[in-house]
């Protein structure tokens, strides 16, 4: 049984009995209650009944006209809730008078004591304070928490089962005897159509460059405009394609890099009591005259040296590790850089900064919080289950836990504002006229789409910057975020307050295209890039070979990881990849593609006009990106917005 009470600006109704089930209610009142600003709710005692999960209160006045009550809240308790009339409001524009029944700052005191900072590792953005996903509000964790983390489980159980399957076939051995093997004990996992034509082409060097652009770490590549003084790679060594010279191609702008140099020196752990091994790689790649990527040389430490030979593409099987050891390079990078720090960590402290600061009838609530969805939960269960002392990554990559910590905060150290912002980002790695960038192309127009959304949300409310500059929860947020995010490193470039209507539009901006965009361009493909393990291994069991000559079938099987290493890391890969199973459009429980808002926070027109013509240009993009894919061997489908979530739920 509910008790509901209407409050306006001339008087309030008494409290109504509601049995619960009946949709609509006539309710009387004495007096005219003018505007109305809050509805009050309120469930009464009965410990056998359910929390009630409220949706919407729609009221019609004798005049006819509709007030818009947003909830979507579990009523739980039996005290008053009172939950505002839906238009959005800026920090200065609600007064906190009594009729209200709500005070924006009672709303965030609330918050500040349920959603806390916490230090998860000095020198790393700071996270929520949960030890686990039972430990956070109910109103953040998975719709079904218990299933997802039992799902967690039961998947590792599952593979670890095929492991024991692949043990029965190649009984008795740690390492991989030779390629069938993987080949088989592969084949019997989980299937992926991308994974097939990874399987097929992963020796090919245009498929390792493609990988440097569309693959899932798509950020590392840069123009190279001078060969670093530390790769000294000369003509005499290689040869490339249309027979030009290395200086000919740079002023061309034809030469890229890739530079793992926060690898250097990260300790390594042992796995089954064996030492592995990181290399911090420096890759040139050539676009050759028939617009592919091809690498040239690759030297596999920082320090030029006689014993860091630098490879080319006529080195045989010396080649083939060495490109090998890029990849597992690339695997930590992608791992802890791209992927764990860029996306779901940042995209965790824009929720908790956005939580703390900001109340539900501001513009800024109503615009982000679908962005955050579940986000606290698989960042929670990813720091119990994936990066903890004993979890799947630590185990099982080759920078075990120290190591794993050391690449996060010197990631965190140069990360910077340019950086997350894509069009600042391709034109600070020079790389605007690479051709088949399809992360470029698919990014820059999904950049804009939803630059002009936000752009039209923000500017009906902030008019000019000085309503910016007043709106103190704003300005909170952006300090938060700063301070607790960017542990206030001001040569990051992230803005400590919103000082114009411009800078808040690209931040708001790299905020959703971060959750959403990015987030898929990262996450989505690593069962496809990773299932077949010789191409992104998690780990290496030999050092980078010193000299040249040396490497053969046998050396790179025995350099491989482990049978257990590699199935535990392509279980996470499979959960990772995987879209989830409540994956579906318009029910508030659930995972929902990108500007799906099935909560309807904004009730004015306005920005619910702007929602429908976010969703008809994403709908195009989709449809071009469709028609784009339907002419490539490989499609690349990791940036279309109907395949992407709105947050980072995965
Ligand atoms: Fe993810």
């Amino acid at each position: 049984m509910i008790n509901i009470k209407l409050v306006g600006e001339d008087g309030e109704s008494d409290w109504t009995r509601m049995t619960g089930t009946e949709t609509t209610l006539t309710l009387t009142c004495g007096n005219p209650l003018g505007e109305l600003l809050c509805v009050q709710l309120q469930k009464q005692r009965n410990v056998f009944e359910n929390p009630w999960f409220v949706e919407k209160v729609e009221v019609t006045s004798p005049e006819e006209k509709v007030f818009k009550f947003p909830i979507y809240h579990w009523i739980k308790r039996t005290k008053e809730y009172s939950f505002c009339e839906g238009k959005a409001l800026r920090s200065w524009e609600q007064h906190n008078s009594d009729k209200y029944k709500y005070t924006r700052q009672q709303e965030l005191d609330r918050r500040k004591d349920k959603y806390c900072w916490k230090v998860y590792k000095e020198g790393l953005p700071q996270c929520i304070d949960a030890d686990d996903v039972y430990a956070l509000p109910s109103e953040v964790r998975f719709s079904f928490t218990k299933t997802k983390d039992f799902f967690l489980n039961a998947t590792l159980e599952m593979l670890k089962d095929k492991m024991m399957e692949m043990y029965n076939w190649i009984w008795g051995i740690d390492s991989w005897e030779s390629f069938e093997a993987v080949e088989k004990a592969l084949a019997k996992s989980i299937t992926s159509d991308v994974s097939v034509y990874v399987k097929q082409n992963w020796r090919e060097d245009a498929f390792f460059g493609y990988q440097c652009l569309n693959g899932v770490n798509p950020m590392m590549i840069k123009r190279c405009d001078c060969l670093p003084e530390k790769f000294p790679v000369t003509d005499d060594l290689v040869t490339l394609e249309g027979t030009k010279a290395l200086s000919e191609e740079l002023k061309n702008g034809n030469l890229f890099l890739c530079d793992y140099k926060d690898l250097d020196g990260v300790q390594t752990g042992l796995i089954n009591n064996k030492q592995q091994y990181l290399a911090a790689p420096l890759v040139l790649l050539h676009r050759t005259p028939e617009d592919e990527l091809k690498p040239v040389a690759i030297q596999l430490k920082q320090k030029p040296g006689k014993d860091n030979p630098i490879f080319v593409s006529t080195d045989q099987s010396d080649w083939l590790l060495a490109k090998t050891f890029v990849r597992s390079a690339d695997f930590h990078d992608h791992k802890l850089n791209v992927h764990l720090l860029r996306t779901h960590l940042l995209a965790e402290v824009f929720g908790v900064a956005l939580l703390r600061n900001i109340p539900r009838v501001h513009p800024l609530y109503k615009l982000l919080i679908p962005h955050t969805r579940y986000t606290f939960a698989i960042n929670t269960l990813a720091r119990k289950q994936l990066i903890s002392e004993d979890g799947v990554l630590t185990k099982y990559a080759a920078a075990g836990g120290e190591g794993m910590r050391t690449i996060l905060e010197r990631a965190l150290s140069s990360l910077t504002y340019r950086s997350l912002c894509l069009p600042e980002d391709i034109k600070d790695r020079g790389v605007e006229s690479v051709p088949k960038y399809y992360y470029r192309d698919d990014g820059l127009r999904l950049w804009d789409i939803i630059h002009r959304f936000v752009s039209g949300i923000l500017t009906n409310y902030y008019k000019s910057d000085s309503d910016v500059q007043k709106d103190s929860e704003l300005q909170n947020f952006i300090k938060n975020v700063f301070e607790n995010g960017f542990l206030s490193r001001k040569e990051s470039g992230i803005p400590q307050s919103f000082s114009a209507v411009d800078e808040l539009v690209k931040f708001v901006t790299m905020v959703i295209f971060t959750s959403s965009a990015q987030h898929s361009a990262v996450n989505n493909g690593q069962l496809d890039i990773g299932k077949w393990m010789p191409n992104f291994p998690p780990t290496l069991q030999r050092a980078p070979p010193t000299v040249k000559g040396r490497a053969n079938e046998n050396v790179f099987l025995q350099t491989l990881p482990d049978v257990n290493a590699t199935v535990n890391i392509l279980a996470i890969l499979w959960l990772l990849s995987k879209q989830s199973t409540d994956f579906v459009y318009d029910f508030y429980f659930y995972h929902v593609p990108l500007g799906r808002y099935p909560e309807e926070l904004f009730c004015e027109e306005v920005p619910r006009d702007l929602i429908k013509k976010f969703q008809e240009e994403l709908k195009e993009l989709g449809a071009a990106i469709g028609k784009r894919n339907a002419n490539l061997d490989l499609p690349y489908t990791y940036l279309d917005p109907q395949l992407m979530e709105n947050s980072v739920g995965i």
